[in-house]
This record gives C-alpha cells, structure tokens and sequence, in this order.
C-alpha cells in the first residue's frame, strides 16, 4: 500500500467508492458522496498545519482502498493529532486499512514529529477497536455525547498512541515543541 494526499481530482473515484460502501459506513462514518460535499471536505486539509487527508492505495494500481485523515493537530505542548478512517467496499477486510494505519502512524511520528494520535471510537464498532488494538493504541477513557454521528451525540472511547508507544525515539523534537 501507499499513503498520499487527497487531492481535489480525485473527487470521481473518491464519490464512487462512498457511494459503493453506504452499507459498511453506517452508522459509523459519514462521507461527502457529491461533487459539492467533496468540493468542501477537501478544502479542510488546504492548511496541512492543522489537518491531513490521506489516501491508502493500492501499489501497483494506484487504486484507492481507504482514507485517512490527521485532523485537529494541535503543536507546542500537546503535539497531537486525531485519526478519523474508513475503508471502502471493493477492497475492505483484507488487511489494507492495516498496513495504512501502519503508514500513518510512522508518518504521524517521523515526519510531523507528533507526540500523539487519538482515536475515538464508538463502543460497538467491533472492526475498528480491533484496528486501533492491533496497532498498539491504548483505551484512556470513555467520553458521553462525545461526536455528533448519525443525528445524535454518541459516546465515545479515547483510545491513543504515542511515539514512545509505537517506538519511535530517534527523531528530533518538533520545532514548536518547548524546552522546558
Ligand atoms: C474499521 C475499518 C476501517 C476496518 O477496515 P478493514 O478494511 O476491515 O481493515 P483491514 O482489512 O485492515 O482489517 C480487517 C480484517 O482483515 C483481516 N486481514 C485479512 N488479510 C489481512 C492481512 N494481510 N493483513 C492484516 N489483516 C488482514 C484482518 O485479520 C482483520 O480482521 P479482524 O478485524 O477480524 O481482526 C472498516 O470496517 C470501516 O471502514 N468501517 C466503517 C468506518 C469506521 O468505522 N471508521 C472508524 C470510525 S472510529
């Protein structure tokens, strides 16, 4: 698999994978599936400082399997960041979205020099719990009404990771980061 920026031309295929996934998003995930909806998302991720939309393709076609994004980064003492994902029907369960969390993590860690990622997930979403478990995220906690998903304010557990957790340790702090 290989990770890279959502971009405004992909809107096509981007459209056509939300449209062919309605029945693994729900009640989970809710995606732009028109021009104009898409139009707007990609636009959260025109300032990179604060949001990255990412793509999970597959390498030899280039075909895109699912989407991650980095949202809410926040630098100085925090140096976090929140991970939303989903797969999409054609290509999900067969180990992909995987191997791109696996992507995003040493990106997140190496390259943006976070110190943390958040995931909050609900707790009957089996599939993604064991997504965030396998890679190592810990529960921190359970926050009430949390995200407003599907018409309504849904609870929430905090599942996270950090650099230390996933073992990155050689890189430099991010310039944004305190000395003391
Ligand atoms: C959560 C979600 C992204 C998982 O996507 P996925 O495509 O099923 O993920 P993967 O294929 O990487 O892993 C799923 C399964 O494939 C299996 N698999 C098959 N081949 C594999 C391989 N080569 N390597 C690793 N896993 C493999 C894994 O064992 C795993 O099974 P398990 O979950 O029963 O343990 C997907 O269910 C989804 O989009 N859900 C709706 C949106 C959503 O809930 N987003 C998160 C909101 S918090």
């Amino acid at each position: 698999m290989t990770l890279r920026p959502i971009t405004r031309d992909d809107q096509d295929e981007f459209i056509g994978l939300v449209r062919a996934s309605v029945d693994l998003h729900h009640p989970w995930m809710s995606l732009p599936a028109t021009p104009q909806e898409f139009q707007t998302y990609v636009g959260r991720f025109d300032d990179p400082l604060s949001a990255e939309g990412l793509l999970v393709c597959v390498r030899e076609t280039g075909a895109i399997a699912g989407n991650i994004n980095i949202q809410s980064i926040i630098r100085g003492r925090f140096q976090c960041g929140s991970l939303g994902y989903a797969a999409f029907a054609p290509t999900a369960g067969q180990g992909y979205m995987s191997e791109g969390i696996g992507l995003v993590l040493r990106h997140a860690f190496e390259q943006l020099r976070l110190h943390r990622l958040e995931a909050n997930i609900q707790p009957e979403n089996e599939a993604s719990l064991r997504l965030a478990r396998r890679h190592g995220f810990r529960k921190e906690g359970y926050s009430p009404g949390l995200l407003f998903i599907d018409g309504a304010w849904r609870d929430h557990e905090r599942w996270a990771i950090t650099s230390t957790m996933a073992g990155e340790i050689s890189v430099p702090p991010h310039p944004t980061l305190p000395r003391h």
